[in-house]
């Protein structure tokens, strides 16, 4: 049998060029993740989570190396196939949500379901909300909820597709307590009811320690990655 990795990265390197200078963020970055796993990603500001998690998910490409989710290398895909293996494999939350402000909640949640042609979305994202506790609040603008209602609704828009694996960028990093245990729930719910295959970044040691790994970086460069031996 190959493995049952639904994400393996290999000799992974980012080089940034600006004013004929280069900054390397990642320096031949090597791991394997277990579909359905959890794992936690933590390490100091600016050492290069955030751009690890952006090669991942195929938002970006890295300079040297390979990626691939589920099977496909994404290294060798255009923008526009990335677009579409993001749209079909792949759930993204960020620390600042990223919905669209001129769209209502349902509205948010709508948009990846219809790039993806899918029928009855009104009824389907209405039931997503109503998920994530939000059904009454499905005709409100961004703007008219709190950070926690907006990274739920972000949860929502991420779940719209079952995602085999969900990234999840410092999720809880501007929520109060009660609220970053809510999202909590919802992320680990939806790895133990879908299987889905949890990668969260974050500075919350308490949350780093409910995954089944945690991988540590620095300067670009994995400096421990142990199973959480309390799980
Ligand atoms: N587009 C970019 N161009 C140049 N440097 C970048 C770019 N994106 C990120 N960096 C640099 O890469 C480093 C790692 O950034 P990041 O991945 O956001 O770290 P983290 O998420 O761990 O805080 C930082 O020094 C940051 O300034
Ligand atoms: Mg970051």
């Amino acid at each position: 049998m190959p493995s049952e990795n639904i994400l393996h990265i290999e000799n992974v390197s980012k080089i940034y060029k600006s004013a004929g200078k280069e900054l390397t963020v990642l320096n031949n970055v090597n791991f394997s993740v277990e579909g359905g796993s959890t794992l936690a990603i933590t390490g100091p500001s600016g050492s290069g989570k955030t751009t690890l998690l952006g090669l991942c998910a195929g938002l970006d490409r890295s300079t040297t190396g390979s990626v691939k989710l589920n099977g496909i290398k994404l290294d060798e895909l255009t923008e526009d196939q990335r677009a579409a293996v993001r749209n079909r494999y792949i759930g993204f939350i960020f620390q600042n949500f990223q919905l669209m402000p001129t769209l209502t909640a349902l509205e948010n949640v709508m948009v990846p379901m219809e790039l993806r042609g899918e029928k009855d979305i009104r009824a389907h994202a209405m039931d997503l909300l109503d998920k994530v506790g939000l059904a009454e609040r499905s005709h409100h603008y961004p703007v008219q909820l709190s950070g926690g209602e907006q990274q739920r609704v972000s949860l929502a828009r991420a779940f719209s597709n079952k995602p085999a694996i969900l990234f999840a960028d410092e999720p809880t990093g501007n929520l109060d307590a009660e609220t970053s245990e809510k999202i909590e729930k919802l992320m680990f719910e939806l790895n133990r009811d879908a299987g889905t295959t949890l990668i969260i970044v974050t500075h919350d040691l308490e949350l780093a320690m409910r995954t089944n790994r945690i991988i540590k970086i620095k300067g670009g460069v994995i400096i421990s990655d142990d199973p959480n031996a309390t799980k």
